[in-house]
């Protein structure tokens, strides 16, 4: 998923850091979670993983990455459709896609709210998504609620669904990356119509955990490496994915603006603060269960460099690793975008015994 900050395409470097340096790590703590990309790597090498974000929809890729822990199969709910499928040898997640990508079409809040002839009353109609997929949008949502209060599907079964549904959208999204502003013209992607996707699932044989709240309550976590991976700049996180927000968690809410932004006071993080971030990072490093600490950071972020230093060999022996790493960058109405080289930097703080 396109995600601000995203670590896919790091992860491995870091990971062979870790071997390279010899830090035992048996279980991981994925403390600024986003997309889960950082916590499925480390669970595909069968490492126990702990992790949480501010943002409901990256709990939902937790749910359905990180602790769903096996092949869902589906079995009360296909007993009861009555369906039948055009795909040979189909998986029942499969399966239970074609069916959701048949539905037909309902005119819910994504559509009324985000799609051109759903807000044609508001003086700028919004163009997140065209009507046909805003519909779209609508009838899966509606439906995997439905199934789950009918008991129907289990939590692990609901959690895949809405998961295959927040990596789906953002193809079909009429936006630059982020979700702070839509485009007046339709980008060709935009007007496609809808499929959802799968996900895959991925699966150790440890017991692992997600969270959704701000990961400074979560201290007591003993993990080998706490990784933290925190906004870099001012930008909060909320605004820029708002839709995703309100997709996850489709609770009719109260929305303002050219945008349609839902309130998002309660999921501001201090990191997006240079004083405060400075303070946050002091109380993870100082009260935090881990051998080990890894903080991504780069040279571009709102806490320098020295400053992060200071705190952070109070605590143990610290080292620093960078390379160079191409980042996704939206501007700041989230209409323009570029690629760009920035210096990532890897700080290791092994905690002292
Ligand atoms: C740079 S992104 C992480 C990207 C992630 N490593 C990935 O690969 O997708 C930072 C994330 O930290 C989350 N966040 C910021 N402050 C937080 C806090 N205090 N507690 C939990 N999550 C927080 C944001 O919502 C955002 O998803």
């Amino acid at each position: 998923m396109r995600f601000i900050g995203n670590k896919e395409n790091l992860v491995d470097r870091i990971y062979h850091v870790i071997q390279e340096k010899n830090i035992k790590v048996k279980s991981f703590f994925d403390v600024f979670a986003g997309t889960a990309n950082v916590g499925r790597y480390f669970k595909n090498k069968n490492i126990q993983i702990y992790s949480s974000d501010l943002l409901y929809f990256s709990y939902v890729l937790q749910q359905a990455y990180i602790v769903n822990n096996k092949e869902i199969l589906f079995e009360k709910l296909l007993s009861k459709l009555d369906f039948t499928s055009r795909i040979f040898f189909a998986s029942p997640l499969g399966l239970v896609i074609e069916y959701l990508n048949n539905l037909k079409p309902v005119e819910g809040f994504i559509y009324k709210h985000y799609c051109p002839s759903g807000s044609s009353e508001l003086t700028q109609p919004r163009k997140y998504f065209s009507n046909e997929n805003g519909k779209i949008i609508d009838s899966i949502r509606i439906q995997i609620e439905n199934w789950y209060s009918d008991d129907l599907i289990s939590k692990n079964e609901y959690y895949v669904l809405l998961a295959c549904l927040i990596e789906t959208v953002p193809y079909y999204a009429n936006v630059s990356g982020v979700f702070a502003a839509f485009h007046k013209k339709w980008d060709p992607r935009a007007v496609k119509k809808l499929e959802l996707r799968q996900i895959k699932t991925i699966i150790n044989d440890k017991t692992n955990f997600s969270f959704n709240v701000n990961s400074v309550e979560l201290l007591d976590i003993e993990a080998d490496i706490y990784y933290l991976d925190p906004p870099y700049n001012q930008r909060q996180y909320a605004p820029n994915y708002h839709l995703l927000e309100t997709i996850a968690k489709y609770d009719n809410p109260k929305i303002r603006g050219v945008t349609g932004i839902r309130a998002y006071e309660n999921q501001k993080s201090k990191f997006c603060n240079k004083i405060t971030a400075l303070q946050e990072l002091d109380k993870i490093a100082k009260h935090g269960l881990y051998k080990t600490l890894i903080l991504s950071y780069n040279t571009e972020g709102i806490m320098p460099q020295q400053k992060i230093i200071s705190i952070l060999e109070k605590y143990g022996k610290l080292e620093t690793v960078e390379f160079k790493y191409l980042r996704f960058k939206s501007n700041n109405n989230g209409l323009s975008k570029s690629k760009k080289y920035v210096n990532e930097q890897l700080f290791i703080l092994r905690k002292h015994e």
